[in-house]
């Protein structure tokens, strides 16, 4: 892989025409998505600004245009009228102000009547490369463009190191106030979440105080993409703590965890009421947020990158990487969030197919099992050898998925084999494949796994256990590749 120079990582886009023939080049890869928002050039990282607004869902995502690699981010924009069919906008917000030279970072999006605001982290850095990180604003106009308010709200804390960034902005209507939950890390290199408060969206913001959040004052060295939203009357705090190993997770130190209790704005508590679950035990999985203006108290819609820091895929070979996971539904029964697919998914079926052992590029399987252990092996080779292998033992309720079968093998250091606990018997498995993904969701939702897969034109066969049944259908493709900037 190419080696990026720090000038090459932070240079400025001027015109689309610079990455015209990057666009023209990776639109040919066989791993290019088809029902899934992927980087119109370069990489995509976290999902940013994800709303409803005005009969259309808006989502960002951090963007670097020139290459498969972590520089100068921009908010690339794609909206949607159903969540499933997308279309590429061109840039949302770039890194063209004093407060974001070094990145547009991420954030997300609150409307507030006929408007709509975005809070982003602006990543400046100073001659001597220092960071110091703004919390500013952007409204949508008339046009749908993007426009900076020309002053942050606030820069750094000095109480916390460095790492300030991704406001997600709330609004309290018991308390007639807004919100700021605001990723953090202390000076002892812990990870928090800071908040701020406001009678009014666009000023007077202060410092409310640290989270806390009972059982998790040492959780990690860095809380990155906080974001809570209630559902059913209950408060689901998200986020993403990083430098931590934790239970079952491979040798991974970056996470996508939530927890389900009561915000207390009066003391800035969040009590928990039970222990920490993983959003995703995929391999690819990070920085989810979720929309929460859904006009139904009882859910929200989440949206993850699949990907996480530090790690490299093989897509870096043809300058490009990255792609955002399907919108999920999330509710929340006895306790536990509840993940679907977004509602409408069986649209995108395109014909059934019969389940004769081949895979297409772009489908959905539907296993069932009437009970006990069941293995399923995906992207196999003719004769059965290598693929992706998931055993399900009935006896632990655990399902194990090991790609290290596969023949282009990616990110071993964090390990290549992981569980998908489950407290239900497994009986029902919806697979989303793309070309170049993977999505199990377990039970209707009781847990996903998510990862990236590299499939080689061999590797186009599964096989199952006697015991399970399967239901294949190809998928129509609903994300554009237009090459718009
Ligand atoms: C998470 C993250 C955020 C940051 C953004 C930069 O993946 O590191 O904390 O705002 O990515 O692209």
């Amino acid at each position: 892989m190419k080696e990026w120079t720090r000038e090459e990582r932070y240079r400025a886009l001027h015109s689309p025409e610079e990455i015209k023939d990057l666009h023209d080049r990776i639109c040919t890869s066989v791993f290019r998505q088809t029902y899934h928002v992927q980087p119109v050039t370069g990489l995509s990282n976290d999902p940013n600004g994800f709303v409803f607004h005005q009969g259309k869902w808006h989502l960002f995502y951090q963007w670097f245009p020139w290459g498969p690699v972590h520089g100068l981010k921009y908010w690339y924009h794609t909206t949607s009228e159903d969540l499933l069919h997308w279309v590429n906008e061109g840039v949302g917000l770039s890194p063209d102000s004093v407060y974001d030279n070094k990145g547009v970072f991420s954030g997300t999006a609150i409307t507030e009547d006929d408007d709509l605001y975005f809070f982003y982290t602006g990543n400046h850095r100073d001659e001597n490369w220092v960071r110091i990180p703004y919390t500013c604003v952007a409204f949508m106009d008339r046009d749908g463009t993007l426009v900076k308010l020309p002053k942050p709200l606030f820069g750094p804390r000095d109480d916390c190191s460095e790492h300030q960034r991704d406001p997600k902005v709330v609004y309290h209507k018991g308390k007639n106030k807004y919100y700021i939950f605001l990723g953090a890390q202390t000076l002892d290199r812990r990870g928090t979440i800071l908040i701020y408060q406001s009678d009014e969206l666009l000023s007077g913001w202060s410092f409310a105080g640290q989270l806390k959040v009972t059982g998790y004052e040492h959780f990690g060295g860095m809380w990155e993409c906080p974001c809570i939203v209630n559902i059913s009357g209950k408060d689901v705090l998200i986020f993403s703590p990083q430098h931590i190993k934790l239970p079952g997770r491979g040798e991974s130190t970056n996470h996508n965890v939530y927890l389900i209790g009561k915000m207390d704005y009066e003391t800035l508590t969040f009590i928990p009421e039970s222990d920490f679950h993983h959003l995703d035990y995929g391999f690819d999985f990070y920085a989810a947020q979720t929309a929460s203006n859904v006009g139904d108290p009882n859910k929200a819609i989440l949206i993850g990158w699949m990907g996480l820091p530090d790690n490299h895929y093989p897509t870096e070979e043809e300058d490009w990487e990255g792609s955002l996971t399907l919108p999920r539904e999330l509710r929340i029964v006895d306790g536990r969030l509840i993940q679907t697919p977004v509602s409408g998914i069986e649209t995108l079926r395109e014909a059934e197919i019969p389940a004769d052992g081949t895979l297409p590029t772009a489908c959905e399987l539907e296993v069932r099992s009437n009970g006990g252990d069941f293995d399923l092996n995906l992207f196999t080779r003719a004769d059965g050898s290598g693929g992706m292998r998931l055993h399900y033992d009935d006896a632990k309720r655990i399902c194990t998925v090991d790609r290290s079968g596969m023949d282009r093998r990616f990110n071993q250091q964090v390990g290549e084999i992981l569980d998908m606990p489950l407290e239900q018997p497994l009986h029902r498995l919806s697979v989303f494949i793309d070309r170049s993904s993977i999505e199990l969701f377990a039970n209707d939702g009781e847990a996903v796994f998510t990862s990236h897969i590299y499939p080689t034109v061999e590797e186009c066969h599964y096989k199952v256990s006697d015991s399970v049944s399967v239901r294949i259908w190809t998928m129509k493709s609903s994300v554009k590749d237009d090459f718009v900037i």
